[in-house]
């Protein structure tokens, strides 16, 4: 009884330090040291890794971003394409550039349902089908007319688009997950520019040996000199209709760094889903508040993403805990940016025991290249080897620690 009390006064301290730290010591939200980038290097570093746009789901902004009778511009993929909700509600998103003359669709207006050029005010519906040009005859409209309409899905609060290298459709939908978000409290959002390739966060996961090296530390500095962190990992990969999906789990222990004994209720555990190449969910559970963060990734360019964090968590949360968990796993997320925001991609890594399956990882993910020569060609690199590095590596070993999920996960 009184271990337990104990127990609870000790994971109080926690959260009140925690709080404290947060709003007193980072009161104006301190920002993440960048590391330097070498610009001008950027182009060799991205040599070795595998091609910056996989397929799948892509979140380009949020819903709220593009009202009724709104157009934006966005970047992804390594192109600007214009996003524009018509006053039916329905969104629509094609390639900038009109196919006429070239003007920036973005820079038009939305009149009914449709998107409007600003240069000769040819009129486009959101499957990109041109509908009115003011000087010309219907019967003249045809397949060239039309300007480059992207797959679009409105869904977790986003507009979503579908991106595959050889503009083959969809392969699986995001309805029917993450319903809570219907109904839990939206706690935020933030946005950030990274210039790293989106792969390096699924491996992550499957990259066991680097949690007590990276993820050791509390951000609360003073509490850092008794305690630290540890983590017990694990990761699965789905199969059949959720090949797409796999599902980490981290176990996050406060320990006393003397004795390493267990603060009891004082850690945490998140388990992240991930949903193809372009979201990773995170859901937390803690004694002091259950947040889920969607983590969106959206590859603009070599080496450069957007990623975005959307914060829920249920009604009647306490608003400051949901803060102090979030802002412990952004701390975490952040060590790893800097990291890898300075690596390279080694496609035939010197792998040991303990260090995960980070293979098996790799081999999960090549589902999102796929075997076309297009995935070779669209930007860069000249490898493909990527493709090739599961089953008769040295590395073998780290395969039998995985498990495979089949369909039965919900
Ligand atoms: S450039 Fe768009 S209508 Fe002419
Ligand atoms: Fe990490």
């Amino acid at each position: 009884m009184i271990l337990n009390v104990l127990a609870v006064l000790a994971a109080v301290v926690f959260l009140v330090l925690g709080l404290l730290y947060l709003f007193i010591l980072r009161t104006n939200g301190k920002q993440r040291k960048k590391p330097h980038i070498d610009t001008d290097f950027e182009p060799q570093r991205a040599l070795n890794y595998p091609p910056p746009f996989p397929n799948g789901w892509f979140s380009l902004c949020s819903a709220s971003a593009v009202q009724k009778g709104q157009v934006i511009e966005v970047t992804a993929f390594g192109k600007k394409l214009a996003v524009f909700r018509g006053h039916d509600g329905k969104v629509g998103v094609m390639d900038v550039y009109c196919p006429h003359l070239g003007a920036n669709l973005a820079d038009g207006k939305v009149v009914g349902n449709r998107l409007v050029c600003p240069f000769h005010a040819w009129e486009f519906n959101t499957q990109g089908n041109c509908e009115k040009i003011p000087y010309c005859d219907k019967e003249n409209y045809n397949e060239r007319t039309r300007a480059k309409a992207w797959t679009v899905n409105e869904n977790w609060g986003l507009i979503l688009v579908w991106h595959h290298a050889n503009n083959e459709p969809p392969t699986w939908h995001t309805q029917g997950y993450l319903e809570e978000l219907k109904v839990y409290k939206h706690h935020g959002s933030s946005s950030e520019l990274l210039h790293m390739h989106l792969q390096d966060f699924s491996e992550n996961g499957a990259d066991y040996a680097h949690f007590g090296v990276v993820h050791n530390l509390l951000t609360i500095p003073l509490l850092n000199k008794f305690f630290h962190v540890e983590h017990t990992t694990n990761i699965e990969f789905g199969e059949g209709n959720e090949k797409h999906m796999a599902w980490f789990t981290d176990i996050a222990d406060i320990a006393r760094t003397k004795d390493k004994s267990i603060i009891k209720d004082a850690g945490g555990k998140a388990l992240v889903t991930y949903y193809g190449p372009g979201f990773l969910v995170f859901s937390f559970k803690t004694k002091f508040g259950n947040p889920i963060i969607v983590k969106t990734f959206t590859p603009i360019g070599k080496l450069k993403l957007r990623m975005e964090d959307h914060v829920y968590a249920p009604k009647g949360s306490f608003g400051p805990a949901i803060k102090y968990i979030v802002g412990e796993a952004t701390a975490q997320f952040h060590d790893d940016i800097n990291i890898w925001e300075r690596k390279t991609f080694n496609t035939n890594p010197v792998l040991v025991k303990g260090d995960g399956p980070i293979m098996n990882m790799r081999k999960w993910y090549s589902q999102f290249y796929g075997h076309n020569k297009q995935d070779s060609q669209n930007e860069n690199t000249p490898h493909g080897s990527h493709l090739n590095q599961s089953n008769e590596t040295p590395n073998e070993k780290n395969l039998s620690e995985t498990t495979n999920r089949g369909d039965a996960h919900s």
